[in-house]
Protein backbone atom coordinates (compact mmCIF):
# COMPACT_ATOMS: atom_id res chain seq x y z
CA UNK A 1 0.00 0.00 0.00
CA UNK A 2 1.25 3.40 -0.47
CA UNK A 3 0.98 6.13 2.04
CA UNK A 4 -2.18 7.43 0.93
CA UNK A 5 -4.17 4.52 1.26
CA UNK A 6 -2.49 3.77 4.40
CA UNK A 7 -3.74 7.22 5.74
CA UNK A 8 -7.60 6.43 3.60
CA UNK A 9 -7.34 2.92 5.39
CA UNK A 10 -6.02 4.21 8.91
CA UNK A 11 -8.35 3.40 11.61
CA UNK A 12 -8.24 2.87 15.44
CA UNK A 13 -8.92 -0.43 17.06
CA UNK A 14 -10.57 -0.79 19.72
CA UNK A 15 -7.60 -1.87 22.78
CA UNK A 16 -10.18 -5.21 23.45
CA UNK A 17 -9.86 -6.57 20.30
CA UNK A 18 -5.81 -6.16 20.72
CA UNK A 19 -3.65 -8.87 21.34
CA UNK A 20 -0.71 -11.11 20.98
CA UNK A 21 1.57 -11.20 18.67
CA UNK A 22 2.89 -7.71 19.08
CA UNK A 23 5.65 -6.07 17.20
CA UNK A 24 8.48 -7.61 17.34
CA UNK A 25 11.76 -5.71 18.34
CA UNK A 26 12.86 -4.68 14.65
CA UNK A 27 9.09 -3.90 13.95
CA UNK A 28 9.38 -1.70 17.12
CA UNK A 29 12.27 0.14 16.12
CA UNK A 30 10.92 0.56 13.00
CA UNK A 31 7.99 2.37 14.11
CA UNK A 32 10.12 4.66 16.08
CA UNK A 33 12.35 5.57 13.26
CA UNK A 34 9.36 6.66 11.26
CA UNK A 35 8.34 9.00 15.09
CA UNK A 36 11.86 10.58 14.08
CA UNK A 37 10.29 11.82 10.63
CA UNK A 38 7.58 13.39 12.46
CA UNK A 39 8.08 17.22 11.17
CA UNK A 40 9.62 19.27 13.69
CA UNK A 41 10.28 23.27 13.89
CA UNK A 42 13.85 23.93 15.27
CA UNK A 43 14.66 20.51 15.10
CA UNK A 44 13.36 20.32 19.27
CA UNK A 45 13.20 16.61 19.44
CA UNK A 46 10.43 17.49 22.12
CA UNK A 47 9.01 14.08 22.03
CA UNK A 48 9.62 11.19 24.56
CA UNK A 49 8.97 7.55 24.14
CA UNK A 50 7.68 5.23 26.95
CA UNK A 51 7.80 1.83 25.66
CA UNK A 52 5.81 -0.68 28.16
CA UNK A 53 5.50 -4.27 26.82
CA UNK A 54 6.28 -7.97 28.49
CA UNK A 55 6.24 -8.78 31.83
CA UNK A 56 6.30 -4.92 32.40
CA UNK A 57 2.84 -4.45 31.94
CA UNK A 58 1.45 -5.79 34.74
CA UNK A 59 3.66 -3.13 36.58
CA UNK A 60 2.30 -0.50 34.46
CA UNK A 61 -1.55 -1.83 35.34
CA UNK A 62 -0.54 -1.22 38.80
CA UNK A 63 0.62 2.14 38.13
CA UNK A 64 -2.29 3.24 37.05
CA UNK A 65 -4.49 1.22 39.80
CA UNK A 66 -2.27 3.31 41.96
CA UNK A 67 -2.74 6.61 40.06
CA UNK A 68 -6.46 5.73 40.18
CA UNK A 69 -6.99 5.46 43.48
CA UNK A 70 -5.25 8.30 44.64
CA UNK A 71 -7.36 10.62 42.65
CA UNK A 72 -10.79 8.44 43.20
CA UNK A 73 -10.37 6.63 46.48
CA UNK A 74 -13.51 5.23 46.11
CA UNK A 75 -13.00 3.91 42.14
CA UNK A 76 -15.50 0.96 41.85
CA UNK A 77 -13.49 -2.70 41.16
CA UNK A 78 -15.23 -2.31 37.55
CA UNK A 79 -12.95 0.58 36.63
CA UNK A 80 -9.87 -0.22 38.39
CA UNK A 81 -9.93 -3.64 36.63
CA UNK A 82 -10.34 -1.63 33.03
CA UNK A 83 -6.82 -0.69 33.16
CA UNK A 84 -5.28 -3.88 34.33
CA UNK A 85 -7.11 -5.55 32.04
CA UNK A 86 -5.80 -3.65 29.21
CA UNK A 87 -2.42 -3.48 30.25
CA UNK A 88 -2.57 -7.84 30.37
CA UNK A 89 -3.80 -7.68 26.97
CA UNK A 90 -2.46 -5.42 24.63
CA UNK A 91 1.32 -6.27 24.01
CA UNK A 92 2.53 -3.12 23.52
CA UNK A 93 1.82 0.75 24.82
CA UNK A 94 3.99 3.37 24.17
CA UNK A 95 3.26 6.68 25.82
CA UNK A 96 4.04 9.30 24.10
CA UNK A 97 5.05 12.66 25.57
CA UNK A 98 6.00 16.10 24.31
CA UNK A 99 9.31 17.55 26.81
CA UNK A 100 8.48 21.02 26.02
CA UNK A 101 10.70 23.91 25.92
CA UNK A 102 9.08 26.56 27.19
CA UNK A 103 11.71 29.39 26.42
CA UNK A 104 12.36 28.57 22.71
CA UNK A 105 12.99 31.61 21.21
CA UNK A 106 11.74 30.20 17.41
CA UNK A 107 8.46 27.34 18.72
CA UNK A 108 6.22 28.07 20.84
CA UNK A 109 4.88 25.27 22.74
CA UNK A 110 2.10 24.30 20.65
CA UNK A 111 3.97 23.59 18.12
CA UNK A 112 6.01 21.27 19.66
CA UNK A 113 2.99 19.82 21.01
CA UNK A 114 2.31 19.07 17.50
CA UNK A 115 4.96 17.64 16.76
CA UNK A 116 5.00 15.09 19.48
CA UNK A 117 1.03 14.37 18.59
CA UNK A 118 2.54 13.82 15.15
CA UNK A 119 5.42 11.79 15.99
CA UNK A 120 3.06 9.51 18.01
CA UNK A 121 0.59 9.46 14.67
CA UNK A 122 3.66 8.53 12.82
CA UNK A 123 3.97 5.32 15.43
CA UNK A 124 0.14 4.26 14.88
CA UNK A 125 0.22 4.60 10.75
CA UNK A 126 3.55 2.35 10.71
CA UNK A 127 2.30 -0.46 13.01
CA UNK A 128 -0.50 -0.86 10.89
CA UNK A 129 1.43 -0.58 7.43
CA UNK A 130 2.86 -3.75 9.45
CA UNK A 131 -0.53 -5.50 9.67
CA UNK A 132 -0.76 -4.55 13.32
CA UNK A 133 -4.05 -2.80 15.07
CA UNK A 134 -3.14 0.58 17.20
CA UNK A 135 -5.13 3.18 18.90
CA UNK A 136 -4.30 6.62 20.30
CA UNK A 137 -6.03 7.15 24.09
CA UNK A 138 -5.31 9.41 27.09
CA UNK A 139 -7.99 9.73 29.61
CA UNK A 140 -7.23 11.13 33.16
CA UNK A 141 -3.63 8.88 33.34
CA UNK A 142 -2.39 10.91 30.99
CA UNK A 143 -2.41 14.37 33.10
CA UNK A 144 -1.78 12.58 36.25
CA UNK A 145 1.87 13.36 37.76
CA UNK A 146 1.98 9.80 39.76
CA UNK A 147 1.23 8.17 36.01
CA UNK A 148 4.15 10.60 34.88
CA UNK A 149 6.62 9.82 37.56
CA UNK A 150 6.06 6.33 37.47
CA UNK A 151 6.78 6.09 33.51
CA UNK A 152 9.94 7.90 34.38
CA UNK A 153 8.88 11.22 32.89
CA UNK A 154 8.95 14.90 34.43
CA UNK A 155 5.98 16.04 36.29
CA UNK A 156 6.24 19.25 33.87
CA UNK A 157 6.39 16.56 30.49
CA UNK A 158 3.06 16.44 28.66
CA UNK A 159 1.64 12.90 27.87
CA UNK A 160 0.51 13.54 24.47
CA UNK A 161 -1.18 9.65 24.40
CA UNK A 162 -0.90 6.33 25.47
CA UNK A 163 -0.68 4.06 22.11
CA UNK A 164 -2.02 0.52 22.26
CA UNK A 165 -0.50 -1.67 19.71
CA UNK A 166 -1.18 -5.35 18.97
CA UNK A 167 -2.67 -7.69 16.26
CA UNK A 168 -6.33 -7.00 16.14
CA UNK A 169 -8.59 -9.70 16.25
CA UNK A 170 -10.80 -9.65 13.10
CA UNK A 171 -10.50 -7.55 9.88
CA UNK A 172 -10.38 -3.45 10.50
CA UNK A 173 -13.29 -2.05 8.31
CA UNK A 174 -12.02 1.36 6.76
CA UNK A 175 -14.52 3.84 7.82
CA UNK A 176 -16.60 6.32 6.22
CA UNK A 177 -14.63 9.64 6.98
CA UNK A 178 -16.46 13.32 6.67
CA UNK A 179 -16.56 14.81 2.98
CA UNK A 180 -13.27 17.36 3.58
CA UNK A 181 -14.92 19.82 1.62
CA UNK A 182 -17.09 20.01 4.54
CA UNK A 183 -13.58 21.76 6.21
CA UNK A 184 -12.23 23.62 3.58
CA UNK A 185 -12.41 26.87 1.87
CA UNK A 186 -10.65 27.71 -1.19
CA UNK A 187 -9.40 31.23 -0.81
CA UNK A 188 -8.69 33.22 -4.15
CA UNK A 189 -7.91 36.53 -2.14
CA UNK A 190 -9.07 39.30 0.03
CA UNK A 191 -13.03 39.46 -0.31
C1 LIG B 1 -4.78 12.86 21.74
C2 LIG B 1 -5.92 11.91 21.57
C3 LIG B 1 -6.43 11.25 22.68
C4 LIG B 1 -7.49 10.39 22.56
N1 LIG B 1 -7.97 9.77 23.67
C5 LIG B 1 -9.03 8.94 23.57
C6 LIG B 1 -9.54 8.30 24.72
O1 LIG B 1 -9.04 8.45 25.83
N2 LIG B 1 -10.62 7.51 24.56
C7 LIG B 1 -11.20 7.29 23.34
O2 LIG B 1 -12.16 6.55 23.25
N3 LIG B 1 -10.70 7.88 22.23
C8 LIG B 1 -9.64 8.68 22.32
N4 LIG B 1 -9.14 9.29 21.20
C9 LIG B 1 -9.78 9.01 19.89
C10 LIG B 1 -9.33 7.67 19.32
O3 LIG B 1 -7.92 7.58 19.28
C11 LIG B 1 -9.88 7.48 17.89
O4 LIG B 1 -9.36 8.46 17.04
C12 LIG B 1 -11.37 7.52 17.86
O5 LIG B 1 -11.86 6.41 18.57
C13 LIG B 1 -11.95 7.47 16.43
O6 LIG B 1 -11.51 6.32 15.77
P1 LIG B 1 -10.74 6.44 14.38
O7 LIG B 1 -9.34 6.90 14.73
O8 LIG B 1 -10.80 5.07 13.80
O9 LIG B 1 -11.48 7.43 13.57
C14 LIG B 1 -8.07 10.15 21.28
C15 LIG B 1 -7.54 10.79 20.16
C16 LIG B 1 -6.50 11.67 20.30
C17 LIG B 1 -5.99 12.39 19.09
Amino acid sequence: MNVTEILKTRVSAPWRILGEPGPSDAELREFLEAAMTAPDHGAVRPWRFVVVRGAAREAAGKLFTEALLKRKPDADEATIEKDRERMRQVPLMITVAARITHDHPKVPPAEQLVASGLAAQAILLAAQAKGYGGVMLTGDHAYDAHVKQGLGLRETDEIVAFLYIGTAAGEQRPKKRPDPAKFTIEWTGPA
